[in-house]
């Protein structure tokens, strides 16, 4: 029996830049998913999972199933797998998960990065030394396919990288279009709160996948206009302003939103190399209101959150993670104010909005093994 672990994501800071080949910071949860299992002799699969359900397949023929989303997305990693070669054959394998769906934290990415982990040990194949972070991003992207092709959400590379190249106490600034990452030493006084607000949304993936299009409609309009660009990350947001008139107010809007979210990236990577916590907290405020005005993919409960987390005297900055429309928030606190600010960000929110918050203090901690 071999086993992988993957964990969730926390996205730090940096909304729906990864997939304009911008920066984020993120980190890996101490909360995850983990996948036992073992080959067989013959061409089938079988998956199991207390929280999920159970699906079997051959791995030959590789189909959706609408009864086991879930198992789409290790259907979609052993498929690219063997489109890189891979050679893969049947197993049975145990999904466990610490990572509630939904909880912002991207059980998708993991289940993903775990698969691959899995069968890389079952079949004894690798795409170099997995010291290497090359060989770690190859990975990465080998998942994002997998969620991209398959699953069908034009996803960035954020949740599998994070997931496979995160480290204990550390969080990682990305360059997305380097396909580069930094560790960044988190202060261990800091400790971060995700609130999930209980509230699933319907069309999450084809709300995602408009966004992705409205930022690639204004990539289009200023290569229409002769500006040199090839993604967002190419241009500033005085830029964007300045051209504001070439655009529709919706896809200008976007393109505020992605371009001085790479600047706040920036300048958040700055403030943790310095220390600077109350600008970090600020430019994560700032993040929030600017995916809630300018790319829309706050809720209202997302917003009553920050909102309340941003009224509690411990809170140092709040905002929405992940894609948005739904999911959760993520708060920093000082360590010592963590468990008293939880609990009342919790109880008000409940109060507030009558839905069932979940929240959890979660650590950086190492990426996939
Ligand atoms: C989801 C996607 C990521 C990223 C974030 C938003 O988590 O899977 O690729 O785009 O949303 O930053």
């Amino acid at each position: 029996m071999v086993s992988a672990f993957a964990p969730g994501r926390v996205e730090l800071i940096g909304n729906h830049t990864d997939y304009n080949e911008g920066y984020v910071m993120a980190f890996a949860a101490n909360m995850g998913v983990t996948i036992q299992g073992e080959a067989r002799s013959d061409e089938t699969v079988k998956l199991r999972s207390k929280e999920f359900g159970e699906d079997a397949f051959a791995i030959s023929s590789l189909n959706k199933n609408v009864h086991t989303p879930w198992a789409d997305y290790t259907k979609g990693v052993l498929i690219e797998l063997q489109k890189a070669g891979a050679p893969l054959s049947g197993f049975e394998a145990e999904i466990t998960s610490t990572l509630p769906a939904g909880s912002g934290m991207s059980s998708s990415a993991a289940i993903e990065v775990a698969t691959a982990l899995l069968v890389q040990k079952l079949f004894n194949f690798q795409f170099g030394d997995m010291e290497d972070p090359v060989t770690r991003m190859t990975l990465a992207a080998i998942c994002r396919n997998a969620e991209n092709e398959f699953v069908g959400v034009k996803c960035g590379i954020l949740d599998q990288a994070t997931s496979l190249m995160g480290k204990k106490d550390h969080a990682v600034f990305l360059d997305c279009r380097e396909q580069s990452v930094e560790a960044i030493p988190l202060h261990p006084d800091l400790c971060f709160v995700i609130c999930d607000t209980g509230v699933k949304h319907m069309l999450l993936s084809s709300k995602y996948n408009a966004r992705r299009t409205e930022c690639e409609e204004a990539v289009r309009v200023l290569q229409m206009n002769k500006i040199e660009v090839k993604a967002l990350r190419d241009i500033s947001s005085q830029k964007i302003q300045e051209y504001s008139g070439l655009f529709m107010d919706r896809v200008f809007r976007r393109a505020m939103h992605v371009t001085s979210e790479n600047e706040r990236v920036l300048a958040a990577r700055e403030a943790l190399l310095r220390n600077e916590i109350e600008t970090l907290g600020r430019l994560m405020c700032e993040s929030h209101e600017s995916s809630r005005e300018a790319f829309e993919n706050s809720t209202q409960y997302l917003d009553m959150l920050v909102e309340i987390a941003r009224s509690l005297p411990a809170c140092i900055g709040a905002r929405l993670t992940g894609g948005g429309f739904g999911g959760a928030t993520l708060s920093m606190v000082y360590r010592h104010d963590a468990e008293t600010f939880m609990a009342e960000l919790t109880r008000q929110y409940r109060e507030k909005s009558g839905k069932e918050p979940l929240a959890w203090i979660v650590e950086a901690s190492d990426g996939a093994a």
